[in-house]
């Protein structure tokens, strides 16, 4: 699978465009940045858009959303099937373990709650890679101060569906706010205390100790 990062938004939000080599058929996840930069793109590499995925339904994850929906009407919504939005007659609700086929390629839907309800996650296993949105980035998890955030949901969705994943799996995340881009989950749980908790109550005060330090 190919993958293309575009940065910008309301904070630093990647969108990726994904795609598969032998039939050119693509798909974005994450209405994020404006989507001039993405249709040149397309448009450059002849690719065929038919899916948009909605890692979660935080309103700078599906900013530019109706500008896509403009430039293709027929654009397949997908996002976890309890979305906290409505997304209108193009919505595909997903379902945690769902495959869902990017021409030759293939994503496996992981619902991954706590930083939102309808959070998911989009792996796929073959090149080792995991489109996490704001449920894991580089160096820490998605804030969880949200009236529908739920620490012990975050906390499962970490621990038994992200961090069960091959340690050779690259993270893709909803925002630059790391160092780097990408990172693998086994260098993600070297360098993070985040990720290095051995239990619920130890990852609820990584979270608080986080929350009370943070500059804004
Ligand atoms: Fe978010």
């Amino acid at each position: 699978m190919k993958i293309k990062s575009f940065i910008g938004g309301f904070d630093k939000n990647i969108s990726y465009l994904i795609w598969c080599e032998s039939t050119r058929r693509a798909g974005i996840i994450d209405a994020a940045v404006d989507i001039s930069e993405i249709l040149e793109f397309i448009e450059s590499k002849n690719l065929i858009l038919e899916k948009l995925f909605i890692t979660h339904s935080h309103f700078d994850h599906i900013k530019y959303i109706e500008d896509l929906k403009d430039q293709f009407p027929q654009l397949q919504l997908c996002g976890y099937y309890l979305q906290e939005e409505d997304f209108g007659v193009n919505h595909r609700g997903l379902t945690h373990h769902e495959i869902i086929p990017i021409g030759t390629e293939i994503l496996t839907v992981l619902h991954t709650p706590g930083h939102y309800p309808d959070s998911i996650c989009l792996w796929n296993k073959k090149d080792n890679c995991v489109f996490t949105g704001d449920t894991m980035f580089v160096g820490r998890t998605g804030r969880t101060i949200g009236a529908k955030s739920n620490i012990s949901h975050l906390y499962n969705s970490i621990y038994e569906t992200l961090l069960i994943l091959p340690p050779q799996t690259i993270v893709y995340s909803g925002h630059h706010y790391g160092f780097k881009k990408s990172i693998s989950l086994r260098e993600n749980v070297r360098l993070s205390t985040f990720f290095q908790c051995t239990s619920e109550e130890e990852f609820m005060k990584v979270m608080e100790h986080f929350e009370k330090n943070r500059r804004i």
